[in-house]
């Protein structure tokens, strides 16, 4: 326990911050269970050679890495200077804008194509960022997000929520956005078609101790609680949590984690669609910063 005594500080600061400095964290551990999201979140998005594509809350940047490797004009934004520093050492050529999801300073209807992964729970106002999210579309463009299904479903977190409820008696808080509602949040926002999937697999890592490890250096609200517990309740807490991740483990020492991930999409109807939609303009735009709309008119005009 004594090795996690230093991320005590850590869990204690303000959200924005926990994402500066627990970047390197999250990116070392939870990287692996969100990259193999990067690429269904774009087929949700129908990215193609040739998309417009605003990867809001990139972190370090997977699915923006993926879009590009498609032949996508790109650009990662996140309001980390942290994770964008792991985009950059991902890829330097990458175009990166420091942005606050929630008032993205980027004209209406920008790019053909807006992916979020694993970041409206992470906004002040989820359903106010999915409407801004969803302003930044061009007509007929489309918005792909994701998030994790329920603890029961998505292991690789909910091993930990299970520990702390069995031990305290309180589960951790619940995700902002519960995965049922995600449809819901986009059709609030004015788009069509909303669709829904469900990503599943089996993760593997190396050992129970890497899993507490990970988790604990990370930025999640479960190892936020265990971080504000008494050292005895820690000690209690892993105790619990390595029951539960032995009859996940193999043999040979490695956990099995059944992880499951939610996608959910739609569609910006068209200019002229049947509901009367009228596109917004730069100068609707808040907070427009010179980057970040020299970044969009470029990329919608090709040059
Ligand atoms: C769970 S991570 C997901 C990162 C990445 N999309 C992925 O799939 O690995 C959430 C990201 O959202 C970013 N974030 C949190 N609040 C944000 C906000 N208001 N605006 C933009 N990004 C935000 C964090 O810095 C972090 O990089």
């Amino acid at each position: 326990m004594s090795a996690n005594a230093g991320h005590r500080g850590q869990a204690e600061t303000s959200a924005g911050s926990v994402w500066e400095l627990q970047a390197g964290g999250y990116h070392r551990f939870f990287s692996q269970f969100t990259m193999p999201v990067a690429r269904p979140l774009l087929d949700a998005a129908r990215v193609t050679a040739g998309s417009t594509v605003l990867d809001a809350g990139a972190g370090p940047g997977h699915a923006a890495r993926a879009a590009r490797a498609r032949g996508a004009r790109v650009v990662a934004a996140d309001l980390s200077a942290a994770m964008l520093a792991c985009a950059r050492h991902a890829d330097p050529l990458l175009p990166l804008v420091r942005a606050d999801a929630g008032t993205l300073p980027v004209a209406g209807g920008a790019f053909t194509a807006v992916v979020a992964g694993f970041c409206l729970p992470h906004l002040a106002d989820p359903a106010a960022g999915t409407a801004e999210l969803a302003r930044a579309l061009a007509p007929g463009g489309w918005l792909a997000v994701s998030i994790w299904d329920a603890p029961a479903r998505a292991r690789h977190t909910g091993l930990l929520a299970d520990a702390i409820a069995d031990v305290t008696g309180t589960p951790p808080p619940t995700p902002a956005v519960p995965a049922g509602r995600l449809r819901e949040l986009l059709q609030a926002a004015g788009l069509d078609h909303a669709e829904c999937s469900t990503l599943r697999w089996v993760h593997p890592v190396p050992s129970a101790q890497a899993l507490w490890d990970g988790l604990l250096a990370s930025p999640v609200a479960a190892a936020a609680a265990v971080l504000r517990a008494t050292p005895a309740i820690q000690r209690r807490i892993r105790e619990r949590f390595l029951t539960l991740a032995a009859a996940l483990t193999d043999a040979g020492g490695t956990v099995r984690l059944p992880v499951s991930a939610v996608i959910s999409a739609a569609q910006r109807p068209p200019a002229h669609g049947p509901r009367g939609y009228r596109p917004t303009t730069a100068a609707s735009a808040p907070q427009a910063s010179g980057l970040m709309l020299w970044l969009s008119r470029k990329m919608l005009s090709g040059s």
